[in-house]
């Protein structure tokens, strides 16, 4: 998968992009990633990538025309016949779940879009973006943290990226579940033992315990989880209509 992301903060990707199972997805291949930096865009003088907002208001808007300038040349260096998805991380954005990762790991290349300051001139939402994801409703001061979220969440679904030791298909809400609870050595730590039934060797009462214990879960903390997950996938949030 390409992965191309448009920033006025490149840097910030350094640290969590260069380590871990990420960093392993890139030196195998399995991920090829492009960090744009926006300023780069710009033409005059001082290099200004925000303006002040029409009508008046506090903060600064981030101009579209680095950001149309930027992605429509990354978009001359996708392959032939890819449309990938172009994504506004923001906080009006249809929210982020494990679905939507899910269906983004399929793709081939994505592109995403980091807004900053006050927020980005709505042209970009209307002209170029594709999609528009919120992490959640709060208010980040960029959408650098945000993408890092969505691109670690779709990446560990690439087949490949993880091993079988570590694979995601007993992930949270993959099955629209939350996790059972894990336990590893030693079986008695402080005098708290593990459940006796995951030392009994027997995989079909720890498949049964696991599953009862997720349902649980899933009732006490998320019942709406279950709701969704009763309603079927067609439940989910349809994708933003972005005109
Ligand atoms: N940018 C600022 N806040 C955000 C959020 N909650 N999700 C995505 N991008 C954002």
């Amino acid at each position: 998968m390409r992965i191309d992301i448009f920033t006025l903060f490149p840097r910030m990707f350094d640290g969590p992009f260069g380590t871990g199972i990420f960093q392993r997805a890139l030196s195998q291949g399995l991920v090829e990633l492009h960090i744009h930096n926006i300023r780069d865009y710009t033409h005059d003088k001082h290099h200004t990538a925000d303006d002040y907002p029409f009508g008046g208001g506090g903060g600064m808007v981030l101009k579209p025309e680095p950001i149309f300038e930027a992605v429509e040349q990354a978009r001359k260096e996708v392959p032939a016949g890819e449309e990938p998805p172009i994504i506004l991380l923001s906080p009006q954005g249809r929210l982020f779940c494990h679905a939507t990762a899910s269906e983004l790991s399929r793709q081939q290349c994505l592109m995403l879009i980091c807004g900053h300051y006050e927020g980005v001139d709505d042209r970009v939402r209307q002209h170029l973006a594709t999609d528009e994801i919120s992490i959640g409703d709060y208010v980040l001061s960029g959408g650098e943290p945000a993408a890092m979220v969505v691109v670690d969440a779709i990446v560990r679904l690439i087949p490949g990226v993880l091993g079988s030791e570590d694979s995601a298909k007993h992930d949270s809400h993959s099955d629209g579940l939350l996790q059972y609870p894990q336990y590893t050595r030693p079986a008695t730590f402080r005098k708290w033992s593990v459940p006796e039934v995951l030392l009994s060797g027997n995989h079909a009462q720890v498949a049964r315990w696991r599953r009862q214990q997720a349902t649980q879960r899933t009732l006490e903390r998320r019942p709406e989880l279950i709701d969704k997950a009763k309603q079927g996938p067609e439940a989910q949030p349809p994708s933003a209509d972005m005109t």
